[in-house]
Protein backbone atom coordinates (compact mmCIF):
# COMPACT_ATOMS: atom_id res chain seq x y z
CA UNK A 1 0.00 0.00 0.00
CA UNK A 2 0.72 4.06 -0.42
CA UNK A 3 0.67 4.94 3.49
CA UNK A 4 1.50 8.67 4.56
CA UNK A 5 2.66 9.16 7.81
CA UNK A 6 1.11 12.68 9.13
CA UNK A 7 3.40 13.46 11.94
CA UNK A 8 5.69 10.28 10.78
CA UNK A 9 9.27 12.49 11.54
CA UNK A 10 8.00 12.33 15.43
CA UNK A 11 8.43 9.75 18.03
CA UNK A 12 6.02 7.16 17.27
CA UNK A 13 5.77 7.79 13.79
CA UNK A 14 9.19 7.25 13.01
CA UNK A 15 8.79 3.84 14.39
CA UNK A 16 6.03 2.96 12.86
CA UNK A 17 7.71 4.04 9.44
CA UNK A 18 10.27 1.25 10.10
CA UNK A 19 7.81 -2.07 10.34
CA UNK A 20 6.15 -0.38 7.19
CA UNK A 21 8.99 -0.18 4.98
CA UNK A 22 10.19 -3.38 5.85
CA UNK A 23 6.88 -5.16 5.06
CA UNK A 24 7.08 -3.68 2.11
CA UNK A 25 4.58 -1.06 1.68
CA UNK A 26 5.31 2.68 0.02
CA UNK A 27 5.47 5.13 3.32
CA UNK A 28 5.40 8.91 2.75
CA UNK A 29 6.14 11.25 5.96
CA UNK A 30 4.17 14.32 6.00
CA UNK A 31 5.39 16.76 9.18
CA UNK A 32 5.22 20.50 9.75
CA UNK A 33 8.94 19.49 11.71
CA UNK A 34 7.33 21.59 14.50
CA UNK A 35 8.36 18.72 17.17
CA UNK A 36 11.00 16.42 15.16
CA UNK A 37 14.14 16.70 13.70
CA UNK A 38 14.56 15.90 9.73
CA UNK A 39 17.65 14.08 10.80
CA UNK A 40 15.92 11.22 11.72
CA UNK A 41 14.87 10.31 8.28
CA UNK A 42 18.60 9.50 7.69
CA UNK A 43 18.37 7.17 10.52
CA UNK A 44 15.52 5.74 9.42
CA UNK A 45 17.21 4.76 6.05
CA UNK A 46 19.77 3.83 8.27
CA UNK A 47 17.10 1.18 9.53
CA UNK A 48 15.45 -0.28 6.87
CA UNK A 49 17.72 0.08 3.96
CA UNK A 50 16.21 2.52 1.90
CA UNK A 51 15.56 6.21 1.64
CA UNK A 52 11.50 6.88 3.35
CA UNK A 53 10.01 10.44 1.65
CA UNK A 54 9.39 13.32 3.98
CA UNK A 55 7.18 15.88 2.84
CA UNK A 56 7.88 19.32 5.14
CA UNK A 57 4.11 20.56 5.44
CA UNK A 58 1.60 21.32 7.82
CA UNK A 59 -2.30 19.54 7.84
CA UNK A 60 -3.84 22.70 8.00
CA UNK A 61 -2.74 23.28 4.63
CA UNK A 62 -5.13 20.91 2.95
CA UNK A 63 -3.61 22.24 -0.60
CA UNK A 64 -0.04 20.78 0.20
CA UNK A 65 -1.94 17.54 1.42
CA UNK A 66 -4.03 16.80 -1.83
CA UNK A 67 -0.78 17.32 -3.43
CA UNK A 68 1.14 14.77 -1.35
CA UNK A 69 -1.81 11.95 -1.68
CA UNK A 70 -2.18 12.49 -5.29
CA UNK A 71 1.34 12.53 -6.33
CA UNK A 72 2.44 9.40 -4.26
CA UNK A 73 -1.16 7.49 -4.83
CA UNK A 74 -1.65 7.23 -1.06
CA UNK A 75 -4.24 4.62 -0.19
CA UNK A 76 -4.24 5.03 3.88
CA UNK A 77 -3.15 7.42 6.10
CA UNK A 78 -2.12 7.23 9.44
CA UNK A 79 -2.31 10.40 11.81
CA UNK A 80 0.17 10.85 14.17
CA UNK A 81 0.48 14.88 13.46
CA UNK A 82 -0.42 16.51 16.54
CA UNK A 83 0.39 18.41 19.94
CA UNK A 84 0.60 16.53 23.12
CA UNK A 85 2.17 18.71 25.95
CA UNK A 86 -1.27 18.44 28.53
CA UNK A 87 0.54 21.76 30.81
CA UNK A 88 1.18 23.48 27.31
CA UNK A 89 -2.82 22.79 26.41
CA UNK A 90 -4.10 24.32 29.45
CA UNK A 91 -2.05 27.57 29.38
CA UNK A 92 -2.43 27.85 25.32
CA UNK A 93 -6.23 26.07 24.49
CA UNK A 94 -6.37 27.47 21.45
CA UNK A 95 -3.26 26.41 19.67
CA UNK A 96 -4.49 22.47 20.21
CA UNK A 97 -8.01 22.94 19.27
CA UNK A 98 -6.19 24.45 16.12
CA UNK A 99 -3.20 22.30 15.52
CA UNK A 100 -5.22 19.19 16.62
CA UNK A 101 -8.68 19.34 15.63
CA UNK A 102 -8.71 21.98 12.88
CA UNK A 103 -5.93 19.99 11.26
CA UNK A 104 -7.93 16.55 11.84
CA UNK A 105 -10.36 17.99 9.95
CA UNK A 106 -8.36 19.31 6.69
CA UNK A 107 -6.79 16.21 6.51
CA UNK A 108 -10.10 14.21 6.59
CA UNK A 109 -11.02 16.86 4.10
CA UNK A 110 -8.34 15.72 1.84
CA UNK A 111 -8.66 12.17 2.01
CA UNK A 112 -12.07 12.26 1.02
CA UNK A 113 -11.30 13.85 -1.95
CA UNK A 114 -8.82 12.19 -2.88
CA UNK A 115 -10.99 8.98 -2.60
CA UNK A 116 -8.27 7.43 0.78
CA UNK A 117 -11.20 6.39 2.94
CA UNK A 118 -8.78 4.66 5.21
CA UNK A 119 -7.52 6.26 8.25
CA UNK A 120 -5.58 4.93 11.80
CA UNK A 121 -5.86 7.60 14.34
CA UNK A 122 -3.61 7.96 17.43
CA UNK A 123 -5.51 8.42 20.12
CA UNK A 124 -4.91 8.13 23.96
CA UNK A 125 -6.03 6.41 27.27
CA UNK A 126 -6.43 9.94 28.25
CA UNK A 127 -10.01 9.86 26.84
CA UNK A 128 -10.50 7.45 29.83
CA UNK A 129 -10.38 10.65 32.12
CA UNK A 130 -10.59 8.98 35.98
CA UNK A 131 -11.17 5.52 35.71
CA UNK A 132 -14.00 3.98 37.00
CA UNK A 133 -12.36 0.82 36.66
CA UNK A 134 -9.64 -1.00 35.85
CA UNK A 135 -8.22 -2.61 33.66
CA UNK A 136 -9.51 -0.02 31.24
CA UNK A 137 -11.29 -1.57 28.50
CA UNK A 138 -12.53 0.24 24.92
CA UNK A 139 -16.36 0.22 26.78
CA UNK A 140 -15.30 2.29 29.25
CA UNK A 141 -16.62 5.76 29.70
CA UNK A 142 -14.74 8.43 27.96
CA UNK A 143 -14.09 12.20 29.43
CA UNK A 144 -11.73 14.84 29.09
CA UNK A 145 -9.99 16.42 31.79
CA UNK A 146 -7.36 19.14 30.14
CA UNK A 147 -7.65 20.54 26.41
CA UNK A 148 -5.29 17.73 24.90
CA UNK A 149 -7.97 15.09 25.81
CA UNK A 150 -10.64 17.50 25.06
CA UNK A 151 -8.97 17.56 21.54
CA UNK A 152 -8.84 14.10 21.33
CA UNK A 153 -12.45 13.07 22.50
CA UNK A 154 -13.65 15.45 19.62
CA UNK A 155 -11.43 14.06 17.43
CA UNK A 156 -12.79 10.64 18.19
CA UNK A 157 -16.40 12.34 17.88
CA UNK A 158 -15.62 13.53 14.58
CA UNK A 159 -14.48 10.32 13.33
CA UNK A 160 -16.96 8.36 14.51
CA UNK A 161 -19.58 11.00 12.90
CA UNK A 162 -17.22 10.33 9.74
CA UNK A 163 -17.78 6.50 9.58
CA UNK A 164 -21.38 6.46 10.38
CA UNK A 165 -21.85 8.80 7.44
CA UNK A 166 -20.14 7.12 4.59
CA UNK A 167 -19.68 3.63 5.38
CA UNK A 168 -16.62 3.62 2.83
CA UNK A 169 -14.77 4.87 5.52
CA UNK A 170 -12.24 2.19 7.54
CA UNK A 171 -11.11 4.04 10.45
CA UNK A 172 -8.79 2.78 13.39
CA UNK A 173 -9.29 4.81 16.81
CA UNK A 174 -5.70 3.29 19.00
CA UNK A 175 -6.09 4.40 22.36
CA UNK A 176 -2.03 4.69 23.29
CA UNK A 177 -1.19 3.93 27.17
CA UNK A 178 2.53 5.20 27.54
CA UNK A 179 4.62 4.61 24.85
CA UNK A 180 8.49 3.92 25.73
CA UNK A 181 11.79 3.24 24.66
CA UNK A 182 13.25 3.22 21.63
CA UNK A 183 14.22 1.09 18.30
CA UNK A 184 17.04 -1.76 19.02
CA UNK A 185 19.12 0.06 17.18
CA UNK A 186 19.12 2.95 19.42
CA UNK A 187 19.10 5.00 15.94
CA UNK A 188 15.74 6.12 16.41
CA UNK A 189 13.69 7.60 19.84
CA UNK A 190 11.90 10.14 22.08
CA UNK A 191 14.17 13.67 22.27
CA UNK A 192 11.19 15.82 23.16
CA UNK A 193 12.45 19.33 23.32
CA UNK A 194 13.28 21.04 26.90
CA UNK A 195 12.88 19.40 29.59
CA UNK A 196 10.72 16.26 29.55
CA UNK A 197 7.42 16.27 30.80
CA UNK A 198 7.21 12.63 30.47
CA UNK A 199 8.57 9.97 33.09
CA UNK A 200 10.96 7.50 30.81
CA UNK A 201 12.60 10.71 28.79
CA UNK A 202 12.75 12.16 32.17
CA UNK A 203 14.92 9.26 33.73
CA UNK A 204 16.78 8.87 30.40
CA UNK A 205 18.36 12.74 31.06
CA UNK A 206 18.97 12.45 34.31
CA UNK A 207 21.73 9.01 33.62
CA UNK A 208 22.57 10.92 30.74
CA UNK A 209 23.99 13.50 33.39
CA UNK A 210 21.83 16.23 31.51
CA UNK A 211 19.43 16.44 34.48
CA UNK A 212 20.23 16.65 38.42
CA UNK A 213 17.72 14.57 39.59
CA UNK A 214 13.83 12.97 38.92
CA UNK A 215 11.16 14.54 40.69
CA UNK A 216 8.74 11.61 41.47
CA UNK A 217 4.90 13.37 41.75
CA UNK A 218 3.77 11.75 44.87
CA UNK A 219 4.05 8.76 46.79
CA UNK A 220 1.19 8.92 48.85
CA UNK A 221 -1.40 7.09 46.29
CA UNK A 222 -3.53 4.55 46.72
CA UNK A 223 -1.23 2.16 44.97
CA UNK A 224 1.43 -0.51 46.16
CA UNK A 225 4.55 1.93 46.91
CA UNK A 226 2.22 5.42 46.70
CA UNK A 227 3.47 6.43 43.35
CA UNK A 228 1.69 6.59 39.99
CA UNK A 229 0.95 3.82 38.18
CA UNK A 230 1.21 3.59 33.89
CA UNK A 231 0.90 1.17 31.43
CA UNK A 232 4.15 1.48 29.54
CA UNK A 233 4.09 0.09 26.62
CA UNK A 234 7.26 -0.49 24.18
CA UNK A 235 7.19 1.84 21.67
CA UNK A 236 8.30 -1.28 19.18
CA UNK A 237 5.03 -3.11 20.06
CA UNK A 238 3.17 -0.05 19.82
CA UNK A 239 4.60 0.21 15.97
CA UNK A 240 3.64 -3.21 15.27
CA UNK A 241 0.14 -2.59 16.95
CA UNK A 242 -0.38 -0.07 14.27
CA UNK A 243 0.35 -2.75 11.11
CA UNK A 244 -1.90 -5.13 12.85
CA UNK A 245 -4.51 -2.44 12.59
CA UNK A 246 -3.61 -1.37 9.32
CA UNK A 247 -4.39 -5.11 8.30
CA UNK A 248 -7.08 -5.43 9.91
CA UNK A 249 -9.06 -2.78 8.96
CA UNK A 250 -8.22 -3.57 5.17
CA UNK A 251 -10.26 -6.58 5.94
CA UNK A 252 -13.40 -5.46 8.03
CA UNK A 253 -16.40 -4.29 6.82
CA UNK A 254 -16.76 -2.02 9.63
CA UNK A 255 -16.29 1.69 8.97
CA UNK A 256 -14.87 1.98 12.90
CA UNK A 257 -13.08 0.34 15.03
CA UNK A 258 -11.72 1.08 18.34
CA UNK A 259 -8.58 -0.48 20.16
CA UNK A 260 -6.68 -0.15 23.47
CA UNK A 261 -2.49 -0.27 22.77
CA UNK A 262 -1.56 -0.97 26.02
CA UNK A 263 0.23 -4.02 28.07
CA UNK A 264 -2.58 -5.10 30.53
CA UNK A 265 0.55 -4.29 33.35
CA UNK A 266 1.03 -0.97 35.95
CA UNK A 267 4.24 -0.54 37.03
CA UNK A 268 4.72 2.94 39.69
CA UNK A 269 7.74 5.46 39.33
CA UNK A 270 9.81 3.81 41.30
CA UNK A 271 9.17 0.23 39.66
CA UNK A 272 10.45 2.06 36.71
CA UNK A 273 13.30 4.01 38.77
CA UNK A 274 14.68 0.61 40.02
CA UNK A 275 14.37 -0.96 36.92
CA UNK A 276 15.97 1.58 34.61
CA UNK A 277 19.17 1.13 37.33
CA UNK A 278 19.24 -2.25 37.23
CA UNK A 279 19.03 -2.77 33.69
CA UNK A 280 21.79 -0.23 32.78
CA UNK A 281 23.38 0.10 35.89
CA UNK A 282 23.44 3.88 36.12
CA UNK A 283 22.10 5.45 39.29
CA UNK A 284 18.82 7.60 38.81
CA UNK A 285 19.01 10.22 41.93
CA UNK A 286 15.26 10.83 42.88
CA UNK A 287 13.60 12.90 45.03
CA UNK A 288 9.93 12.78 46.31
CA UNK A 289 7.42 16.05 45.06
CA UNK A 290 4.09 16.83 45.46
CA UNK A 291 1.66 15.38 43.51
CA UNK A 292 1.08 17.02 39.86
CA UNK A 293 -2.13 18.61 39.12
CA UNK A 294 -4.41 16.08 36.94
CA UNK A 295 -2.60 12.49 37.73
CA UNK A 296 -4.51 10.05 38.22
CA UNK A 297 -3.50 7.11 40.45
CA UNK A 298 -3.51 3.95 38.55
CA UNK A 299 -4.22 3.56 34.71
CA UNK A 300 -3.58 -0.11 33.06
CA UNK A 301 -5.48 -1.49 29.92
CA UNK A 302 -7.07 -4.45 29.40
CA UNK A 303 -5.72 -5.27 25.70
CA UNK A 304 -8.33 -8.61 25.34
CA UNK A 305 -10.18 -6.61 22.62
CA UNK A 306 -6.85 -6.31 20.32
CA UNK A 307 -5.56 -9.69 21.37
CA UNK A 308 -8.38 -10.83 20.12
CA UNK A 309 -9.22 -8.69 17.06
CA UNK A 310 -5.75 -8.04 16.19
CA UNK A 311 -4.21 -11.21 16.92
CA UNK A 312 -1.79 -8.52 18.40
CA UNK A 313 0.05 -8.38 22.15
CA UNK A 314 3.07 -6.37 23.22
CA UNK A 315 5.76 -9.08 23.41
CA UNK A 316 8.77 -6.61 25.10
CA UNK A 317 9.20 -6.50 28.93
CA UNK A 318 10.52 -3.37 31.33
CA UNK A 319 13.87 -4.65 30.71
CA UNK A 320 13.87 -4.13 27.02
CA UNK A 321 12.42 -0.65 27.60
CA UNK A 322 14.55 0.57 30.03
CA UNK A 323 17.82 -0.77 27.89
CA UNK A 324 16.44 0.90 24.52
CA UNK A 325 15.85 4.23 26.08
CA UNK A 326 19.66 4.08 27.38
CA UNK A 327 20.74 2.54 23.96
CA UNK A 328 19.47 6.01 22.58
CA UNK A 329 20.62 8.55 25.15
CA UNK A 330 23.81 7.23 24.35
CA UNK A 331 23.24 7.94 20.59
CA UNK A 332 21.99 11.78 21.29
CA UNK A 333 25.55 12.00 23.60
CA UNK A 334 27.84 10.22 20.50
CA UNK A 335 26.48 12.38 18.36
CA UNK A 336 26.03 15.37 20.22
CA UNK A 337 29.84 15.15 21.25
CA UNK A 338 30.79 14.68 17.37
P1 LIG B 1 5.78 13.76 18.48
O1 LIG B 1 5.64 15.17 18.89
O2 LIG B 1 7.13 13.12 18.61
O3 LIG B 1 5.27 13.54 16.99
C1 LIG B 1 4.23 14.32 16.42
C2 LIG B 1 4.74 14.86 15.10
O4 LIG B 1 3.71 15.63 14.49
C3 LIG B 1 5.96 15.78 15.26
O5 LIG B 1 6.98 15.33 14.40
C4 LIG B 1 5.44 17.17 14.85
O6 LIG B 1 6.44 17.94 14.24
C5 LIG B 1 4.29 16.79 13.94
N1 LIG B 1 3.21 17.80 13.85
C6 LIG B 1 2.56 18.42 14.87
N2 LIG B 1 1.62 19.25 14.39
C7 LIG B 1 1.67 19.16 13.04
C8 LIG B 1 0.95 19.79 11.98
N3 LIG B 1 0.00 20.69 12.23
N4 LIG B 1 1.25 19.44 10.71
C9 LIG B 1 2.22 18.53 10.45
N5 LIG B 1 2.94 17.94 11.40
C10 LIG B 1 2.67 18.23 12.69
O7 LIG B 1 4.70 12.91 19.34
P2 LIG B 1 4.50 11.35 19.44
O8 LIG B 1 4.80 10.94 20.84
O9 LIG B 1 5.14 10.65 18.31
O10 LIG B 1 2.91 11.29 19.31
C11 LIG B 1 2.26 11.01 18.08
C12 LIG B 1 0.77 11.02 18.30
O11 LIG B 1 0.43 10.07 19.32
C13 LIG B 1 0.22 12.37 18.78
O12 LIG B 1 -1.01 12.59 18.13
C14 LIG B 1 0.02 12.16 20.27
O13 LIG B 1 -1.01 12.98 20.77
C15 LIG B 1 -0.37 10.69 20.31
N6 LIG B 1 -0.08 10.07 21.62
C16 LIG B 1 1.19 10.08 22.12
C17 LIG B 1 1.45 9.53 23.39
C18 LIG B 1 2.84 9.55 23.96
O14 LIG B 1 2.98 9.36 25.17
N7 LIG B 1 3.89 9.77 23.19
C19 LIG B 1 0.41 8.95 24.12
C20 LIG B 1 -0.86 8.93 23.57
C21 LIG B 1 -1.11 9.49 22.31
N1 LIG C 1 6.13 11.32 36.76
C1 LIG C 1 7.00 11.69 37.78
N2 LIG C 1 7.98 12.58 37.48
C2 LIG C 1 8.15 13.13 36.24
C3 LIG C 1 7.25 12.75 35.21
C4 LIG C 1 6.25 11.85 35.51
O1 LIG C 1 6.88 11.22 38.91
O2 LIG C 1 9.06 13.95 36.06
C5 LIG C 1 5.07 10.33 37.05
C6 LIG C 1 3.66 10.86 36.86
O3 LIG C 1 3.20 11.50 38.02
C7 LIG C 1 2.90 9.56 36.51
C8 LIG C 1 3.96 8.72 35.77
O4 LIG C 1 5.22 9.27 36.13
O5 LIG C 1 2.57 8.88 37.70
C9 LIG C 1 3.80 8.79 34.25
O6 LIG C 1 3.77 10.17 33.85
P1 LIG C 1 3.92 10.60 32.31
O7 LIG C 1 3.92 12.09 32.28
O8 LIG C 1 5.09 9.90 31.69
O9 LIG C 1 2.62 9.99 31.63
P2 LIG C 1 1.08 10.24 31.93
O10 LIG C 1 0.49 8.91 32.31
O11 LIG C 1 0.87 11.33 32.86
O12 LIG C 1 0.54 10.70 30.52
C10 LIG C 1 0.94 10.10 29.29
C11 LIG C 1 0.93 11.18 28.20
C12 LIG C 1 -0.47 11.66 27.99
C13 LIG C 1 -1.35 10.50 27.66
C14 LIG C 1 -1.27 9.45 28.74
C15 LIG C 1 -2.06 8.24 28.39
O13 LIG C 1 1.73 12.28 28.60
O14 LIG C 1 -0.51 12.55 26.91
O15 LIG C 1 0.09 9.08 28.94
O16 LIG C 1 -1.68 7.79 27.13
F1 LIG C 1 -2.62 10.93 27.58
Amino acid sequence: MNILLTGGAGYIGSHVAAPLVSAGHHVVCFDNLSNSDPSVMERLEAITGQPVPLVTGDIRNGDALREVMLGHAIEAVIHFAGLKAVGESVAEPMKYYDNNVRGTLSLLEAMADCGAKTLVFSSSATVYGQPQYLPLDENHPTSATNPYGRTKLMIEEMLADVAAADPEWRIAILRYFNPVGAHDSGLIGENPNGVPNNLMPFIGRVAAGRLKELSVFGNDYDTPDGTGVRDYIHVVDLADGHVAALDAIAKTNQPLSIWNLGTGTGYSVLDMVKAFERVNGVPIPFRIAPRRDGDVASCFASPERAARELGWTAERDLDAMCSSSWRFEHMLATRNAD
